[in-house]
């Protein structure tokens, strides 16, 4: 793919966060992710690819766009597969809590896992301790070998995980081995990508969550150099007949970054809507709109924040995905 999708993918995740930045602290958690994938598929539009999106808003019987094999892009470019989450965070944005980002990664046709919308069983981290811990071993031992690979205290590590009864254990076990636990309400996509970034403090992410949030994770991971690892969950029989029919034959396996995202020809782009760790939100001025966004290229590794200052007076695209939504 051309280095340069990097910018298209950032418009793409700035226009997405755009709107849905209108509804930051509104309690309307459908609208703002309405708004955001609204705005995210009318910006795929002039971009030339020939896009299929494998993860997506759902099926195409449950969602009205960006669903599950819907095609984007131009159809002129390069045949890819897109993965993307408008709103990452959808209560987080309501709440006008930290940490909702629009989200996306693109990948060569056939690179990225098409993973159904289910629970998944995680671990990440930071380029570091990649390769050295994993799903499969304790919790104490994963957390002794990021202490030593990122030069902490077992006690100065941190361990970000959603806060939810099912992680009741791991909450446990990393306590009485003395580390610490950051418990968040939401968005385990930006919490994965915080352990690849030593300013942020957070050393690992553990726990389960979705399962195409973890894909997005992995791509993201990629670039940067760090690890992740999946294990689906189905809650039931039709959940793993679900997997089978996606080509995942045994639901148990461990499904290790490379499953997840093939190659290192992967672009990653996020753009905060909310204030977070990583990324500032979308501010609105006078004149417009300040966002902050993360784009990654796995193939070299760069990564580049953009600050970008948007005259939404002199963009009637956004202006009226943004105008439309507060209608
Ligand atoms: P939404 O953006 O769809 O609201 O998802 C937020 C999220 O917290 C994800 O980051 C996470 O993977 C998933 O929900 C966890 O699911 P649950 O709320 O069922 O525990």
């Amino acid at each position: 793919m051309d280095r340069n999708l990097v910018l298209e993918i950032a418009r793409i995740a700035e226009a997405a966060a755009l709107a849905s930045a209108e509804w930051v602290g509104r309690g309307q958690k459908d609208l703002a992710d309405k708004a955001a994938v609204d705005a995210m598929r009318g910006t795929f539009d002039s971009v030339d690819i020939a896009g299929t999106v494998v993860i997506g808003e759902g099926e195409m019987d449950e969602a009205p766009m960006l669903y599950i094999g819907e095609k984007v892009g131009t159809g002129r470019g390069p045949a890819v597969d897109i993965a993307v989450d408008p709103l990452e965070g959808t209560n987080l944005c309501a709440k006008a809590l930290p940490n909702s980002i629009a989200v996306l990664a693109i990948a060569p046709a056939g690179c990225l896992l098409h993973a159904p919308d289910m629970y998944m069983d995680k671990i990440a981290v930071g380029p570091r301790a990649a390769g050295k811990v994993s799903l499969d071993k304790p919790v104490r031992e994963n957390l002794e070998i990021v202490a030593e690979a990122n030069g902490k205290r077992l006690q100065d590590v941190t361990v970000i995980v959603l806060d939810r009864p099912r992680h009741k254990e791991i909450i446990e076990e990393v306590r009485k081995a003395g580390a610490r636990t950051r418990l968040i309400s939401d968005g385990d996509v930006s919490a994965a990508i915080l352990t690849a970034f030593p300013e942020t403090g957070i050393d690992l992410m553990l726990g389960i969550g979705g399962a195409p949030e973890g894909v997005l994770a992995a791509a993201a991971l990629k670039c940067v150099g760090g690890d992740f690892m999946g294990r689906l969950a189905p809650e039931d029989e039709a959940q793993r007949e679900r997997c089978r029919a996606m080509g995942i034959a045994d639901v148990n396996q461990l499904l290790t970054m490379e499953d997840m995202v093939k190659g290192d020809d992967v672009l990653f782009a996020a753009t905060g809507v909310t204030n977070g760790d990583l990324l500032r939100g979308v501010r609105f001025t006078p004149e417009g709109a300040h966002t902050h966004t993360v784009v990654m290229r796995a193939k070299t590794g760069t990564v580049r924040f953009i600050e970008a200052v948007h005259q939404l007076s002199r963009k009637p695209q956004l202006q009226r995905l943004v105008n439309a939504q507060m209608a």
